[in-house]
């Protein structure tokens, strides 16, 4: 029983306590929520950070002689590309024919999907060189049997385009396939040039360059307060501060937009996620932004602490073009790209996990960085609440050890149910005069399976509960990372699971979407009768019955069980298999059983069966003798 007093009166509750975290990892944009479908849209992909592109995602299903070769170009001065962020082009030399026309085929993330009635927007850059033909587009079953829809776009000849010239198309499908194929088909003779294919399905509110419909509602059924982007690791790139997140370089045109190598989670991202999107989809879950900066560093370099001007520059200019006036020059470019009424970031992190105590972890005089930027943001945003790192791996209770003024201080913990549990006193303890707490990064890691569970989900609410009960002090909270391609997990566990066509939450999802669904005001006196104890204490009636969870790395947990008093009797012989179900389940044999008038200890073995993420072991009350 829980005895609650409303005239008792605690903490009130912050009202921005849940938001999300958004970061570009497991394919969370290019093959996730950016709804783009042509994977490796502008032929600058390749195998590995350094490798050349090698027009991965595209492949040709015609032979000589129609087709004579599809290559990689590079710019040269006589011949530039379609404008100086290209790297490459694709250059197609056919010699097709109706009855023998080329087709340029593109897989997608792992299969375009294809929804009967569904349109698709079509646009792509290209160049007749000598060329003399049609182009036509199509969506088609992976083995060519099924034609989903087909269009013609134009006629391509070099008489009529001299340089590169922008097509679009519309392609509506007449059937269902969540791993069909997109191709551009020529039936001419000459040689084209080829940038920038993209398509594009309806959006999340309909967004030109926008979202996944789907994903999106994920985060919207959420009721996100705030959002935090890029990152994470993200933020900060890998071997160069080119792979870092440049936000100048994510805006405009998707055309002239470069992409750089997310070396971090080990793929190429175009930016068609960029800083407007990112800002814009903010708006449009009715989320603050909340802005992380690059301070000079990324994991294998750093820019010297004095010397990081143009980090503080870039910084100051994003501001400016999300909160500027239009008569500012980054305001003005705001409002040429679609959103003259300012975005209003109101919230701004000051690097990701970059206050580590080892400089090798991304780390060089931290306090030195955020200084500086504290300075140019707090005399420019004086309203503005900057939020600091503190250790981010592996200590519980991180600290401030300066005493450069702080709004906010970013906490990361991943780590075990029990952890998390136990963690819901955390912040009664904390300094009431000191800095606020965000939490921005928190999941079960331990004991989760690929597909989150229970056990996790539970863990992650207590916790959040702790948080709650001290939101004078826990301002904000985000758990992470959100989203995972099941293609390609680099990162486990994550809450929303997806591929080209399906969408699903796993239990921490659906905590993290319930909890803001039930935000109080304020906290108010509760008593709390536990359950367990006095229970414990008098003989269960029939039917109760005691949980406890286990994982392969941990013990299983019986705290609340140790109460009882536990009554003596044959209760189970050793060596018996206490249960054994179907695939992908354990085998959990008694080892040993010891009975004495106060305690019972049981000690099991358990075989892990292939797949089997943990176990789940039920006390049941039987009579009045035996459990
Ligand atoms: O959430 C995944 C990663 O964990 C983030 O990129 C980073 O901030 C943290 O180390």
């Amino acid at each position: 029983t829980i005895d609650i007093d409303t005239q008792q009166r605690g903490p009130k509750v912050s009202p921005m306590l849940y938001g999300i975290f958004y970061e570009d990892i497991n394919h969370a944009a290019d093959g996730g929520i950016y709804a783009e479908l042509i994977r490796n849209r502008s032929f600058e992909d390749g195998p590995r950070y350094g490798a050349p592109a090698d027009m991965q995602g595209w492949t040709t299903d015609a032979t000589a002689p129609s087709l004579l070769s599809a290559k990689l170009i590079q710019p040269s001065k006589k011949a530039p590309l379609l404008n100086s962020v290209q790297h490459n082009a694709l250059e197609l030399t056919v010699k097709a024919s109706k009855d023998s026309p080329v087709r340029l085929v593109n897989e997608g993330f792992w299969g375009i999907n294809a929804v009967q009635g569904r349109s698709y927007h079509l646009t792509f850059w290209a160049k007749a060189l000598k060329y003399q033909g049609n182009v036509k587009a199509m969506l088609y079953s992976h083995d060519g049997s099924q034609i989903y829809a087909e269009t013609m776009v134009s006629s391509l000849s070099s008489s009529n385009s001299k340089g590169w010239k922008k097509y679009e198309a519309t392609l509506t499908a007449d059937g269902n396939d969540p791993k069909a194929r997109f191709a551009l088909v020529f039936d001419g003779v000459g040689q084209v040039q080829l940038d920038m294919v993209s398509l594009f399905p309806p959006t999340f509110k309909n967004r030109e360059n926008g979202m996944r419909p789907d994903l999106a509602n994920m985060l919207w059924q959420m009721h996100p307060k705030f959002m935090r982007f890029p990152g994470g690791c993200f933020v900060e790139g890998q071997e160069s501060p080119d792979n870092a997140f440049r936000w100048e370089r994510t805006i405009g045109p998707i055309e002239e937009r470069e992409g750089h190598w997310n070396v971090n989670w080990g793929y190429r991202t175009t930016d068609g996620l960029g800083y407007h999107e990112y800002l814009q989809l903010a708006e449009d879950l009715n989320a603050k932004p909340l802005y992380v900066v690059n301070v000079g560093l990324w994991h294998g370099g750093m820019t010297p602490y004095d010397n990081i001007q143009p980090w503080i520059d870039e910084c100051m200019n994003a501001l400016e073009y999300a909160n500027g006036p239009v008569t500012s020059k980054y305001g003005a470019l705001r409002a040429k790209n679609g959103h003259p009424e300012p975005f209003g970031i109101e919230y701004i992190e000051v690097g990701n996990e970059n206050n580590q105590p080892d400089p090798n972890q991304q780390s060089d005089h931290y306090y030195e960085r955020y200084e500086q930027f504290y300075k140019a943001i707090r005399e420019k945003y004086p309203e503005m609440k900057i939020i600091g790192n503190v250790v981010a791996w592996g200590d519980d209770n991180p600290k401030w050890n300066s005493k450069l003024p702080v709004d906010l201080l970013d906490e990361h913990y991943y780590r075990s149910p029990d952890w998390f549990a136990a963690a819901f006193h955390k912040y009664d303890s904390y300094d009431r005069q000191g800095p606020k707490v965000y939490v921005g990064e928190y999941a079960v890691t331990n004991g989760y399976g690929n597909l989150g569970n229970m056990n996790a989900a539970l863990g992650e609410a207590v916790y959040m509960m702790g948080m709650e009960n001290n939101s004078d002090v826990v301002e904000l909270a985000s758990y992470a990372p959100i989203f995972v391609n099941e293609n390609d997990a680099r990162w486990r566990p994550d809450m929303i699971r997806f591929n080209s066509s399906r969408v699903m939450g796993t239990p921490s999802y659906y905590v993290q979407q319930l909890m803001p669904q039930h935000l109080g005001t304020q906290v108010v006196k509760v008593v709390q009768n536990n359950p367990y104890k006095d229970v414990a204490r008098k003989p269960l009636t029939p039917k109760q019955s005691r949980v406890g969870f286990g994982t392969w790395s941990t013990h299983a947990s019986f705290e609340t069980v140790k109460e009882y008093d536990y009554v003596k009797g044959d209760w189970n012989k050793e060596g018996n298999i206490v249960r054994q179900t179907g695939l992908k389940d354990a085998t959990l044999c008694i080892e040993k059983n010891v009975i004495d008038s106060d305690h019972y200890t049981c000690k099991f073995r358990a075989r892990k069966d292939e797949g089997a993420e943990g176990f789940i072991i039920i006390f049941n009350y039987v009579d009045d003798k035996n459990y």
